[in-house]
């Protein structure tokens, strides 16, 4: 399990700067990634989400340097510098997720001065935990401390998404970048993604939330995200409706008589909107098994619904309810990436080593 606290990775951040720039960062900031509990695909729908911070995440030092408007991008996890200027477009390299965040907030400033930025972190790219979210909404509070500007944690959620969307061009919905810039460790957060009405939600005491990567590595940019975003568009036309979250599991029989697979789709999202609400009354009521079995039924949809899961997390989600969690599902963009298990606490190191001994590509990210 990694071990970095924020404060591990602020420091390395730091000193990662002062190696490659010769000099003291300005400003250091930290974002989490996030894992999602209950509600997949539906931020796109307009439907709820459960997502939580974890305490892996990025950390971005930022200084002022070098000729105006140009920028220089190196990372403590991939090779060599980047060199990018203010007035470029994306090029599908890492760091649009920075040159994005940087245009998003400071584009008129940055045809005055150079910059000098160094990414660390330690979450796991293609794992569904948002790393991609992490670094825009870290390079937006480092670039708003740097430039005295303040920027409102949901203005800012809402700043990162369009660079993903418009920039980047990944057709995301706002969930990951809000959880990330607006809840708080500790506790997981309601978001209505339609009205951006949100609060926090408790988690069970006495229990784990184990982030596991599966060992199958994801790429968003690849067509399978952007495809069920489409088919959410093609259904909602067929539906009659302006987006999946204006029905609800009363409508089923509605939706069902739509075409393949489009009937699919829609049926996963009245039915994710529906366990995250009751996920959510679970967490307000401490009722671990309850959640749990909402987990279990929502990783069902998620596969046999919305066909984003692989045969590996299908396997493991089914290893992790037979070894005794009370829940497990797939968690994120899907195609891979991590699962979520929710095991009592004072059974986390069996299951961890039965698990593992089971699954020796898996890797316990982090128990919550
Ligand atoms: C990715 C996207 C989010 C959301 C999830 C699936 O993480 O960035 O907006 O759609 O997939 O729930």
């Amino acid at each position: 399990m990694h071990t970095s606290t924020e404060h591990d990775l602020i420091r390395a951040a730091k000193d990662g700067y002062a190696r490659q720039y010769g000099a003291a960062p300005e400003v250091v900031r930290f974002a989490p990634g996030r894992v999602n509990l209950l509600g997949e695909h539906t931020d796109y729908n307009g439907g709820f989400v459960l997502p939580m911070p974890l305490g892996l995440g990025v950390a971005i030092a930022l200084g002022r340097g070098g000729a105006p408007g140009e920028l220089r991008i190196t990372s403590g996890e991939f090779e060599g510098e980047a060199l990018r200027r203010a007035s470029e477009t994306a090029t599908g390299a890492w760091s649009d997720y920075v040159l994005g965040g940087l245009k998003a907030l400071v584009e008129d400033e940055l045809a005055q001065t150079g910059l000098m930025v160094f990414v660390d972190g330690n979450l796991p790219v293609g794992a569904g935990l948002s790393s991609s979210a992490a670094v825009e909404v870290c390079t937006i509070r480092a670039a708003a401390e740097l430039f005295g500007r303040n920027v409102d944690p949901v203005d800012l959620a809402v700043m990162a998404r369009k660079v993903e969307n418009d920039f980047v061009g990944m057709p995301c919905g706002i969930m990951d970048q809000f959880s990330i810039s607006v809840g708080a460790p500790g506790s997981a957060l309601f978001l209505d993604t339609r009205t951006l009405e949100h609060h926090p939600a408790p988690l069970p005491d006495g229990y784990n939330f184990l982030v596991i990567h599966s060992g199958v590595s994801h790429q968003l940019t690849d067509s399978g995200y952007a495809t069920r975003v489409a088919e959410c568009k093609a259904a909602c036309a067929a539906l009659g409706v302006e987006m999946l979250s204006d029905l609800t599991v009363d409508d089923l029989a509605r939706i069902d008589a739509i075409a393949e697979p489009l009937n699919r789709r829609a049926r996963h999202i009245v039915t994710d909107n529906r366990l995250t609400r009751e996920g959510l009354a679970a967490l307000e009521a401490g009722d671990a098994e309850a959640f749990g079995r909402l987990m279990i039924e929502s990783h069902a949809t998620e596969r046999d619904n919305y066909e984003i899961t692989v045969p590996e997390t299908d396997a493991q989600v089914e290893a992790a309810v037979a070894l005794g969690a009370l829940g497990a599902r797939q968690t994120g963009g899907g195609f891979g990436g991590a699962i979520v298990v929710l095991v009592a606490e004072a059974e986390v190191e069996r299951f961890c080593n039965e698990f593992q001994d089971r699954f020796p590509a898996t890797r316990v990210l982090a128990g919550i």
